[in-house]
């Protein structure tokens, strides 16, 4: 059988809106994620506004590719008795040593986590950082190198200061590059020694569906998502050239939200039609990690009439810092037919689907690792994959044989692209390796961890953490470097 490299980051993730808390607390300014309310079964995840001249307050659905349609002078607000998860979430704020010496327990090598973009920068435009929010990651650094434990940092997931997107329009406003890069900076300069791998923004490709959550952009609109999707490109480049400015030895990552596409049947048009669909995504890190604009993406931008506003030395700086590593998120698979174009997620007969019906593939993260590996040729960090499911407690353990199986899949389709294909991959963090707040729908009921949280949808309970049968399975894993997957 195969084997996993000594030096192989096997850990979990995380991201501050859904783990951390103390939203309130510490200086932290709102994030966009910090208006969403939470969700449960009989309620949707919404987003809660208020009419800055008459004060009237209302929720809104927050639909993937439609528009944030307020009213006239509503702005995305926090509204009294209202639940946000975000707010609280699984209280990492005050837990994180309980919560490292868990995963240190486990075995982690890799701990992947967010920086709270707003806990450092309130507004995102301010020249100085809020230095108790510094400090806290300190501490949270400081804790992981006592047990030997690297941090991997995403600097943006979902988690931009809502006065961006407020004020400045999000990230089609170009001056969020500034801001952004100075953000960096301070985080680079402050934290080198401490940080080895970072990662800029969150499944940045999510932008095509989510532009408000991803990118503080309330249209749904192409060009603006292609203008702000050009300034995050820029801002990549920018952060790529201060880390190497700051700290060479440090490494920047790209973060892509991976799903292989299948034609539902051998007609070449359901191919084409995949095809398609892949490059969504792929346009991401072809710009970011390879370096420039695809052809095939500035031939749709001329059909369909999109003009970016660039400054003349973009596209070299693009070229010049290009992202170091891919991290990719991936946790299904889809399928397409061109008999019906626009829908998504048709049923794939092979596989099964989970209570929220995402495909479980059990050959994806293979066939996605020999995919970015073929075409960009840089290592590979599987930093998202898992299964969400209900949990139940029975005798005070869960016994989450269902998420034990579908990780094993996973861990031996890494096996296979890296002993069979050749296939470079840094490590794999477990998504949600505790149970946190599901970012789609606000649940706590949708869980993903290898370590129960106490908690349900409305944000009631003890917050005590339980270690799972899949603790010990991944436990295991670990010690074994892969090799004992039973
Ligand atoms: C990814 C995100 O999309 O998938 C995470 O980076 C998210 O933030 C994860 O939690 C799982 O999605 P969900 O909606 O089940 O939480």
């Amino acid at each position: 059988m195969a084997h996993f490299p000594e030096t192989f980051l096997w850990g979990g993730a995380t991201a501050a809106n859904q783990y951390e808390g103390g939203a309130l607390e510490g200086g932290k300014g709102l994030s966009v994620c910090d208006v969403l309310t939470g969700g449960s079964l009989t309620r949707k995840r919404q987003m809660t506004w208020i009419d800055t001249e008459t004060g009237k307050t209302g929720y809104m659905d927050l639909r993937p590719r439609h528009s944030v349609e307020l009213p006239e002078h509503a702005v995305p607000a926090v509204i009294a008795g209202e639940y946000y998860p975000s707010h609280k979430a699984v209280d990492f704020y005050h837990r994180y040593k309980e919560d490292i010496a868990l995963a240190a327990e486990m075995g982690f090598r890799a701990f992947r986590m967010s920086i709270n973009w707003a806990r450092i920068f309130p507004h995102g435009d301010e020249e100085q950082p809020n230095e108790e929010g510094l400090q806290f990651y300190d501490n949270v650094f400081d804790e992981l190198q006592k047990y030997g434990i690297e941090p991997l940092v995403t600097m943006s997931h979902y988690e931009m200061p809502l006065d961006l997107a407020i004020r400045y329009g999000g990230w089609k406003n170009r001056k969020l590059i500034g801001f952004f890069e100075n953000y960096a900076s301070v985080l680079f300069t402050r934290y080198k020694g401490k940080v080895k791998y970072w990662l800029t923004f969150n499944e940045i490709d999510n932008i095509n569906g989510f532009p408000f959550i991803c990118a503080g952009v309330k249209e749904y609109d192409a060009q603006a998502i292609a203008q702000a999707a050009h300034n995050l490109f820029v801002a990549s480049a920018r952060t790529v050239k201060r880390k190497n400015e700051i700290a060479p030895d440090m490494m920047v990552g790209q973060m892509l939200a991976y799903m292989p596409v299948y034609g539902c049947t051998c007609d070449p048009k359901d191919q084409l039609l995949a095809m398609e669909k892949e490059r969504d995504a792929l346009f991401f890190s072809d710009v970011q990690v390879g370096g420039e604009y695809p052809r095939y993406k500035l031939k749709e931008y001329e059909r369909k009439g999109i003009v970016l506003e660039m400054e003349p030395d973009d596209l070299e700086l693009i070229r010049s810092y290009p992202c170091e590593y891919i991290g990719f998120s991936c946790y299904k698979s889809m399928c397409v037919s061109a008999q019906q174009p626009e829908a998504r997620n048709l049923k794939n007969p092979y596989l099964k689907v989970s209570e929220w019906n995402w495909t479980i593939d059990p050959d994806c993260l293979r066939i996605t690792l020999n995919e970015l590996y073929d075409r960009y040729h840089k290592p590979l960090w599987i930093v998202e994959n898992g299964l969400g499911a209900e949990d139940r407690i029975e005798d005070g353990k869960i016994h989450d044989s269902y998420r034990i199986d579908y990780l094993r899949d996973s861990v031996k389709s890494i096996k296979e692209a890296i002993e069979l294909d050749g296939v470079e991959v840094m490590g794999l963090t477990v998504w949600g390796w505790i149970d946190i707040i599901s970012a789609g729908t606000g649940e706590m009921r949708k869980r993903y961890g290898l370590v129960y949280v106490d908690m349900d949808d409305e944000g009631n309970g003890t917050l005590k953490r339980i270690r799972k049968d899949s603790f010990w399975w991944y436990q295991k894993v670990i010690r074994t470097n892969g090799e004992d997957l039973e």
